[in-house]
């Protein structure tokens, strides 16, 4: 299983998340630069494209795309990505390190709502999509915190206790991932 992560990232825990996958999985990476890197221009969908890529992405079983949410948008630079790969792409896993909690997932500017989004662009090739909100790393008294969740970013001090349980739980995922989506079909 030939994998490649591809990111975004603007203020670094979406970097750091892809990195830890890219480790664990010991496969290629490779950031996606926007043309213009602006992210008022991107939100109002003002996107001049991508950079070309260094990978090529025919050549890989599994892309993984990782990269934050904004105002529950699939963001505008993984948009151009998607279609201008869409048939190079056989299959591709969504993840994310968002400011949405896993209880608001469905609610206004939840990830959920993204996921769905990423599901009808891609169709049957997008099997998974799996989010780390930020609030798994903030104290449980601060989980609500705005200000606290847009200030904290991943990293080596604060990736521990549930949200590094469930990153392990989704890389064993992505290592047996042929069956693994397997029984995702099924579900
Ligand atoms: C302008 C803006 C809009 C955002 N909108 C959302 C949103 O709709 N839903 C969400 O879950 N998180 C939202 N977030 C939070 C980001 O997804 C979160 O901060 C992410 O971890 C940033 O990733 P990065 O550190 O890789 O740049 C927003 C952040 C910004 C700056």
């Amino acid at each position: 299983m030939k994998s490649l992560v591809l990111y975004y990232s603007q203020k670094g825990s979406n970097r750091y998340l892809a990195e830890k996958i890219a480790q664990e999985l010991q496969c290629d990476i490779e950031p996606i630069r926007p043309r213009v890197d602006a992210l008022l221009l991107m939100i109002m969908g003002l996107h001049l494209g991508n950079k070309k890529l260094l990978h090529d992405v025919g050549s890989y079983d599994l892309i993984i795309l990782c990269g934050p949410i904004w105002v529950e948008q699939f963001i505008a630079p993984f948009r151009f990505f998607v279609k201008s790969n869409f048939n190079s792409i056989k299959q591709l896993v969504f993840v994310t390190c968002c400011g949405s909690s896993y209880e608001q997932k469905d609610e206004k500017y939840g990830h959920g709502r993204v996921f769905n989004k990423v599901r009808e662009l891609l169709k049957e090739k997008c099997t998974l999509c799996q989010a780390f909100p930020i609030s798994l790393v903030l104290p449980a008294d601060k989980k609500e915190d705005g200000e606290l969740k847009m200030k904290t970013h991943l990293n080596d001090e604060n990736f521990k206790g549930e949200i590094a349980e469930r990153f392990e739980e989704f890389i064993s995922g992505l290592k047996n991932y042929p069956s693994y989506r397997q029984v995702l079909d099924m579900a």
